[in-house]
């Protein structure tokens, strides 16, 4: 066995070494920036502001910021946020807009100043609708600390995932776990990776064995024909490709694949089991109708009287959050609908074509049909997502399929009785009763 060949061979296992270490090093570094980016969002960010702040209005201190903290909770919090119109601006960049001494009279007595013709203070007070800012009997520290937490606020990411147009936008708490999300991803990737090289590295390991194995084997002087024959065989891999039956099997797997695609494709047209867009506001039925038991007719209120279900008006929401997480970025959105008289633009999930008619109450109540066997485990969802697919066939196979619910309907006495003479002992289903008729269902 020639020593060249050794040679090369420690060479290798050198490189494979390095490749492990480098590799290692960038899954590490990788895993860190998921934990800085992903667990504990804005934590680092949020540091550099909060020092940067320290200079001015003795903003550093963390008892004066948390000082401010308190007063803002107790004072502003209804109508502002830092980073949120709510009744009132954002009151990010405030101290950057306006002078301290400024912001310390606007804070005392807001109507004195716009009666005063001071011009930006009359400005924001008809970009306001002129609603006025209370006055607040507040000393001029308590409000510069109220500035300085402000300020060391504004860095912070908002854990809600909010800012900006929420009513009208789609941001939601959905996107900051996507990205929390891309980030656990991005993790499962770099193992995969490593898995990857793993196996590459093995299959070579093995290969270069074996080499070394049938170099060992060629040296040796006793060995007879059949054993040179083994020895010296080699794959021939053009005369594979080339075989009809290799070409034949790639080419039927190759038609099969696109075939099925395009039938999955079509049939898919026009439908959407699963959909799930991302709502103006995260509120969860998960937690409503899960956790809290809501009744689902208590928002849902024409469910078991009326055609459709419909979707609460903010009116409904504020029966509790009048009260209840008045401060809570999202909460904050209904209060902001309801005083800009706009309602909430929630995204419709369910949608038949017009072609078809459904009606809920029909359904709901003289069916006795759970809300959960359409639409699934809602109180289970945080974002609700179309359960079923809602296909012609999807609702005849339920109407082939259901009994009609007829004990004590005088109505149906005669109707069963006729059906049992002629159907011997068959159900008297939904269809039994016309459920499957065309102009049931089609205008
Ligand atoms: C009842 C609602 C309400 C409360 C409570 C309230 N504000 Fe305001 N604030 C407003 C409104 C509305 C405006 C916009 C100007 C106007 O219409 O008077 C405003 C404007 C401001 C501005 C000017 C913002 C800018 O971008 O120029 C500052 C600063 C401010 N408020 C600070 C405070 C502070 C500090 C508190 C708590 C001590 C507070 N506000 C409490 C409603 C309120
Ligand atoms: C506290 C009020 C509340 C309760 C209780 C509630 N919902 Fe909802 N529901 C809403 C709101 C608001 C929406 C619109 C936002 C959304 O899709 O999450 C909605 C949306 C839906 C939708 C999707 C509508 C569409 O766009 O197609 C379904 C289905 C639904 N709810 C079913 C239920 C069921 C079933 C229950 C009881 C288990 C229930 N809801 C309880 C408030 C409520
Ligand atoms: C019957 C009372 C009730 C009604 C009606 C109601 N909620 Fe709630 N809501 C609650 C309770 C209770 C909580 C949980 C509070 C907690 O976790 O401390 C909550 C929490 C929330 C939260 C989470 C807030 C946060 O920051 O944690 C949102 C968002 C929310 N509700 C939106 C709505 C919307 C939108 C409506 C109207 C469609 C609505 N709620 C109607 C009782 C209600
Ligand atoms: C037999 C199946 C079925 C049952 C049971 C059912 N739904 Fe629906 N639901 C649908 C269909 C289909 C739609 C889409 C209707 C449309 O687009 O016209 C829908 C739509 C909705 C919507 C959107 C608004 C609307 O009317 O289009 C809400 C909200 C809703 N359902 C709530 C409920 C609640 C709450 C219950 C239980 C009390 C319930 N549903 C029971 C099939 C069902
Ligand atoms: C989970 C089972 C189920 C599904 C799914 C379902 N239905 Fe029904 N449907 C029923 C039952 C049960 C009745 C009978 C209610 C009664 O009168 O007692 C009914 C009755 C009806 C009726 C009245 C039939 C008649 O003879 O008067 C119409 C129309 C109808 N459904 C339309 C639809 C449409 C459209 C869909 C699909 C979008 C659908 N249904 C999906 C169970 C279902
Ligand atoms: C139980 C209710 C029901 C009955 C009965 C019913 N359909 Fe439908 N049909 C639907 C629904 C719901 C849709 C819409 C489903 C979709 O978009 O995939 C639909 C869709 C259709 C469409 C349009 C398909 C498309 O993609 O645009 C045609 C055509 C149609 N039905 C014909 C019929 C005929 C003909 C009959 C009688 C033999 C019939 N339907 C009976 C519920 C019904």
């Amino acid at each position: 066995m020639s020593s060249y060949r050794l040679r090369s061979f420690s060479h290798w296992l050198l490189a494979l070494f390095l490749t492990f270490t480098a590799a290692g090093q960038l899954a590490a570094q990788d895993e860190a920036k998921v934990s800085q980016a992903g667990v504990t969002p804005g934590a680092a960010a949020a540091a550099a502001p909060a020092a940067a702040a320290g200079s001015a209005a003795g903003a550093g201190d963390p008892a004066v910021i948390q000082a401010g903290d308190a007063l803002f909770k107790a004072n502003c919090a209804q109508c502002h946020a830092v980073k949120d119109v709510v009744v009132g601006p954002a009151l990010a960049g405030i101290d950057k807009r306006r002078p301290l001494p400024w912001i310390v009279k606007w804070v005392q007595n807001s109507s004195k100043m716009v009666a005063s013709g001071d011009e930006y203070a009359v400005k924001i007070f008809n970009q306001y609708q002129k609603q006025q800012m209370p006055s607040f009997a507040l000393s001029d520290a308590e409000i510069t600390s109220i500035v300085a937490w402000v300020k060391s606020e504004e860095g912070k990411t908002n854990p809600l995932g909010g800012g900006g147009e929420q009513v009208a936008g789609k941001e939601t708490g959905g996107q900051t776990a996507a990205t929390d999300e891309a980030g656990a991803g991005k993790y499962v990737n770099v193992v995969l990776i490593v898995l990857i090289v793993v196996l590459i590295v093995l299959v070579v390991t093995l290969v270069i064995i074996a080499n070394i194995m049938k170099d060992v084997l060629r040296g040796r002087k006793d060995l007879d024909g059949r054993d040179v024959e083994i020895l010296e065989q080699k794959t021939d891999w053009m005369s594979i490709l080339k075989s009809g039956w290799f070409k034949g099997t790639v080419g039927t797997l190759f038609v099969l694949v696109v075939l099925y695609e395009s039938i999955q494709g079509i049939m898919a047209v026009g439908l959407s089991q699963g959909y799930q867009p991302a709502q103006p506001i995260a509120f969860s039925h998960k937690l409503h109708a899960g956790e809290h038991q809501i009744n689902c007719a208590y928002c849902h209120t024409s469910v078991y009287k009326s055609k459709s279900a419909n979707i609460p008006s903010a009116n409904i929401c504020m029966n509790c959050h009048s009260q209840i997480k008045t401060t809570s970025p999202e909460i904050k959105k209904i209060y902001r609908a309801i005083q800009r008289q706009q309602p909430i633009q929630w995204v419709r999930i369910h949608n038949l074509p017009d072609l078809a008619y459904f009606n809920h109450s029909q359904h709901t109540q003289v069916g006795g049909i759970e809300c959960q066997t359409c639409h699934g485990p809602i109180e289970k969802m945080d974002v609700v997502y179309q359960y079923s697919a809602l296909t012609m066939g999807w609702c005849i196979n339920c109407h082939r399929e259901t009994p009609l619910n007829t004990k004590g309907n005088g109505y149906y006495d005669n109707l069963v009785k006729l059906h049992n003479e002629a159907n011997a002992g068959a159900p008297f289903t939904v269809s039994s009763n016309g459920g499957t008729e065309c102009s049931k269902c089609h205008y």
